[in-house]
């Protein structure tokens, strides 16, 4: 009885956190290799036909030095977020109209919210 009661009020205690953290970054990670990995590498320094992804959260958009991007994610401008990053590739040719991201989107939300969870964890 003790042990049940106390596992209802942990459970109860830890709720609030796991809401905080919708993301699954475990099936993110799946996500972005069937998405993502083609065109972006998770390792520092690394671009493919993407700019590499390491970092990438809390980073301002279009700084890596040696990738060429294009005008339209130069004059973007904005600092890569949970946010920002599930908003651009729900639909990447609308959020970035003129953009290079050959990536007609994620339609899934649950997808988009994992794999940015997972994209927070490379640091
Ligand atoms: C077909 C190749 C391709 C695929 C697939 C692709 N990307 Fe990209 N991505 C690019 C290119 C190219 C750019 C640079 C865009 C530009 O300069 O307009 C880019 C840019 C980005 C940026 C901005 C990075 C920065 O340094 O500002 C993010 C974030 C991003 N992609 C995330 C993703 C995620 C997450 C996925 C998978 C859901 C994905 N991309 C799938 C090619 C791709």
């Amino acid at each position: 009885m003790k042990y049940i009661l106390a596992t209802t009020l942990l459970t109860i205690a830890l709720a609030p956190c796991s809401a905080a953290f919708a993301g699954d970054a475990g099936h993110g990670q799946k996500v972005f290799q069937e998405e993502c990995s083609d065109c972006h590498s998770v390792m520092t320094g690394k671009n493919k036909k993407g700019p590499s992804l390491f970092n990438v959260v809390g980073r301002k958009s279009a700084t890596i030095a040696d990738f060429n991007y294009s005008d339209a994610m130069k004059a973007k401008n904005i600092e890569w977020s949970i946010e920002t990053i599930a908003e651009y590739i729900k639909a990447p040719k609308k959020s970035v109209p003129g953009g290079k991201m050959k990536y007609d989107g994620l339609d899934d939300a649950k997808a988009r919210e994992d794999v940015v969870a997972f994209l927070a964890t490379l640091k």
